[in-house]
């Protein structure tokens, strides 16, 4: 019979039984459940619902199957629909009728919370220490690359010279906003659900605080009914990854781009790349690709919770139990992308002659040419102007700005003077850009100490 089965004259359709189980996936959260299970049992025993000798018994049996768990040997069964019941059951089986004694003052609604909760908590952490990771082999590849020259782009269309690192830490950034993202989430999701029972709270005075300090929690959930339906912890954890991913896939997309024959930028390593079965000379950048392409599974997987949540009246209602796969499959794909995209960006080899060669050409140092026009005294529009027309010169003639004879950067404006070549020079280009957290050599040292102030935090 099932554990919910008394009220009920027929057993489940056989198809029904399959549709509704959700152990085939929510085993994933064994661990969680006996952990909840063994406090929940405490709490019980500490509020004299269970004497000390029952509980001992229970957690015996809990911890049998927890170990048994941890070796994979736990055999579920379908019939008893998810890892709830699964344990129950288990427990039941090893200690006899008194396993039945544990679910007073507890429903799978405030069960399957935590359970999920526990789960969710720590695959952010997880995450945030994969990305430290991330975040310092950016940091190391930032160091040995803060004279490393290439263009930097808009319309991907070369607009202006930048140093590697400042390019880098660039990114360093936004994985610092993905690792904020997290213990912002992770402090929101911090509440206990356990003791809400079903939708209305409990028959008992569970002891709640206790229960929090023991699952590690840092706050108690005000509201029975919210914390039993809530599941914006998943759902921003679907978002923080969703953005995450979203970052990768654009570096990713850089390094694809500067992997090919057309850029030159990059080599990747034999180790992260693959071949073609037809093509003998390829090697393909699959795993940045794949970075790429995952991110699509995480954003449906984002969209997918939200539209399960959408419009459910509260408080539990069956459909919460699809939201678990893509919670899953999120924390997964993350967890991945972000380890292999730590390892292959560390084997990346940066082609410095070539970003460097291709930096000095695209008139990249234009701006700094009408800059130097503005700061002799000409109006910044004009000198925009001027230059334009020496820009379309040099193209048609197949020069570049700084191979322009003076005489003739006079007959375009008599305030050309021969320092214009020193106020155009690579190097003197991106050194003019002295503002705060341009890329000027100071301004990206600064940027890559503030970095590693942040990861020794
Ligand atoms: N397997 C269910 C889920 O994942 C557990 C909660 C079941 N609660 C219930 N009232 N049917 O959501």
């Amino acid at each position: 019979m099932k554990l919910w089965g008394g009220r009920f004259k027929e057993g489940t359709h056989e198809l029904l039984e399959t549709f509704n189980a959700s152990i085939g996936f929510d085993q994933n959260l064994v661990l969680y459940d006996i952990e909840g299970s063994l406090a929940h049992g405490e709490m019980l025993m500490k509020i004299g619902i269970l004497t000390e000798d029952e509980y001992s018994q229970i957690q015996k049996g809990l911890l049998e199957i927890l170990s048994a768990a941890e070796k994979g040997e736990l055999v579920f069964e379908i019939k008893h629909e998810d890892i709830h019941m699964n344990v129950e059951v288990l427990l039941v089986e090893k200690i006899g009728d008194l396993g039945k004694k544990l679910h007073t003052g507890r429903s799978r609604n405030d069960q399957v919370a935590l359970d999920f909760k526990l789960y969710t908590l720590e695959q952010s952490r997880m995450i945030q220490k994969k990305l430290t990771e991330l975040m310092q082999v950016i940091l190391t590849l930032s160091e040995s690359h803060v004279d490393t020259i290439m263009p930097g782009y808009t319309h991907l269309q070369r607009a202006q010279p930048i140093r590697l690192a400042f390019h880098l830490m660039a990114y360093f950034q936004m994985l610092k906003r993905d690792f904020e993202r997290y213990s912002d989430l992770i402090d929101r999701m911090n509440v206990l659900p356990l003791g809400s029972g079903a939708l209305a709270g409990v028959n008992y005075q569970s002891d709640r605080e206790f229960l929090k300090e023991k699952l590690g929690f840092v706050a108690i959930s005000e509201n029975a009914m919210d914390a039993v339906s809530d599941r914006d912890f998943a759902i921003e954890f679907g978002s923080a990854g969703a953005i995450l991913m979203m970052h990768l896939s654009r570096f990713a997309e850089e390094l694809i781009l500067w992997s090919s024959s057309e850029f030159k930028f990059i080599e990747m390593s034999d180790r992260f790349t693959t071949g073609s079965s037809i093509m003998p000379q390829k090697k393909n950048p699959d795993a940045a690709e794949l970075v790429r392409g995952k991110t699509g599974r995480v954003y449906g997987n984002l969209m997918g919770i939200l539209t399960v949540m959408k419009g459910l009246p509260l408080a539990y209602n069956k459909d919460m139990q699809e939201d678990k796969e893509g919670v899953f499959d999120t924390a997964d794909t993350v967890n991945m992308c972000v380890a292999v995209f730590t390892e292959m960006l560390k084997e990346t080899t940066f082609l410095k002659a070539n970003m460097e060669k291709a930096a000095k050409q695209g008139f990249l140092n234009a701006t700094d040419l009408a800059d130097y026009l503005v700061k002799k005294g000409l109006p910044f529009r004009s000198a925009h102007e001027v230059v334009g027309k020496l820009v379309g010169f040099a193209i048609e003639n197949q020069m570049v700005l700084e191979s322009l004879p003076l005489e003739q950067l006079k007959a375009a404006c008599d305030l050309f003077e021969s320092d214009v070549y020193q106020a155009i020079d690579l190097i003197q280009v991106i050194e003019n850009k002295v503002s705060y957290g341009g890329t000027s050599k100071a301004a990206v040292v600064k940027s890559i100490e503030n970095g590693k102030a942040y990861l020794n935090r």
